[in-house]
């Protein structure tokens, strides 16, 4: 192996560079060259570009990824593949390392001609699969137990909720009812990490909305301690199946309508509902957006992301394809282990089957994380932190 090549496609995350870090740096020290193709697919295409990298000249501690991303989805473009098999073989790569999500992989099965290695990433955490619903929870049977740029997302989605780091503060100070929209599109593995953060109520994609029993929640809440934070998934659901806010004008290369404002939707519902009956007007959305999935990765999703990069440069280097570096959970310490893409759950058309939420990490009831889900998100945020409480104080009528 003389040279291989390396693209990015999809969303970004902040773990990228640190993958690519990885892969540059494995690859230099065994001699072989790595050529970055710009763009994720795009770059393979005639019109494409690439860059020679070079461990120096990637930080792994910066966000975003240097070689920048599309969601260009190659068999849409007439000849596609047949440019990037041509271009792969000009520029005498041996070997390419695919870092993208369900997509990226999905289009990765029908591409033949040269060994491919992958390494998932995406904030959605939702691609991999889980342990299976009919035997006990076992955190080791769960393929890809996160895909890298999950933790550092998880992390904001807790800060953005929490006292310390988030918007609780302002929600006690003008006793708003604040909605905060996640990201994770139709997976609710984001909006649960916010359960760090120790938001009232969360809402995920893989529990159709009850209208209703939110709405009396909030307001029993309300009265209790007169302000309450709902997070909501961004690609969360009315009972029919329908999604609460999405852009059907705009589509991605790979027919998602763009979701986003279901925060809004809700919001505004509430106040119209119990603005009357709680004298409030403070019902308010936030909607974080790309602040989830940007700024530098967590200490975790560093070293990891930077051994899944070395992982897939040896997984090439045995002359394998097909294989996916990823992470596996056995007891509580975390491992880069290799498995067969191929084995991923995928629909009737090949595409990836997404890992959503197992329903044993989150209360319907309650809308809230289960024990089981704080177990789930142990080695990744660490340990429950306790809720702040803001002192209680003794109220008095001024006028006697
Ligand atoms: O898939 C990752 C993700 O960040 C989703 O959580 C979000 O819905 C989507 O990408 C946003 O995509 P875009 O970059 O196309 O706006």
């Amino acid at each position: 192996m003389k040279r291989i090549g390396v693209l990015t496609g999809g969303g970004d995350t902040s773990a990228l560079n640190s993958i690519l870090y990885g892969i540059t740096d494995a690859a230099h020290q065994g001699g072989v060259e790595v050529t970055g193709f710009l763009h994720g697919w795009a770059g393979l295409l005639d019109a494409g570009q690439y860059t020679v990298l070079s461990p120096d000249i990637v930080n792994p501690d910066i966000g975003g990824t240097l070689l920048k991303t599309s969601r260009t989805k190659l068999g849409r473009i007439e000849g596609g593949y047949d440019q990037a098999r041509a271009n792969l073989q000009a520029l005498g790569i041996d070997g390419l390392v695919l870092i993208g999500g369900d997509d990226t992989i999905s289009v990765a099965a029908q591409f033949e001609g040269v060994p491919i290695a992958i390494i998932t990433k995406t904030i959605d955490n939702d691609v991999g699969a889980n342990c299976p619903a009919d035997e006990p929870l076992d955190f080791s049977k769960i393929v890809n137990y996160f895909t890298p740029g999950f933790p550092s997302a998880a992390r904001r989605a807790a800060d953005f909720a929490s006292w310390h780091g988030g918007i609780r503060t302002t929600g006690y100070s003008h006793e708003r009812i604040i909605v905060l929209e996640s990201m994770g599109m139709s997976a609710g593995w984001l909006a649960l990490a916010s359960a760090f953060g120790h938001p009232d109520f969360i809402v995920v994609p893989e529990v159709p909305l009850d209208y209703d029993r939110l709405r009396d929640m909030v307001a029993r809440r309300y009265a209790e301690q007169k302000h309450v934070l709902v997070v909501v998934a961004e690609g969360a659901l009315y009972p029919d199946g329908s999604v609460i806010s999405a852009d059907t004008t705009n589509v991605d290369a790979f027919g998602h309508a763009k979701l986003g404002g279901c925060a809004d939707v809700i919001a505004r519902r509430l106040k119209a509902d119990l603005g009357g009956e709680l004298k409030t007007r403070n019902f308010n959305a936030v909607i974080p957006s790309y602040l989830f999935r940007c700024g530098a990765p967590t200490a975790l999703d560093k070293k990891i992301g930077i051994k899944l990069g070395r992982k897939a440069v040896q997984v090439l280097a045995r002359g394998k394809s097909g294989k996916m570096a990823s992470v596996k959970r056995t007891g509580d310490t975390l491992r880069v282990v290799t498995v067969d893409a191929r084995g991923l759950p995928r629909d009737d058309e090949g595409n990836i089957v997404p890992k959503r939420l197992d329903s044993r990490l989150y209360d319907s009831e309650n809308m809230c994380v289960t024990s089981d889900g704080v177990e789930y998100f142990k080695p990744i945020l660490g340990k429950l932190p306790s809720p702040l409480q803001p002192a209680k104080l003794v109220v008095k009528p001024t006028r006697a």
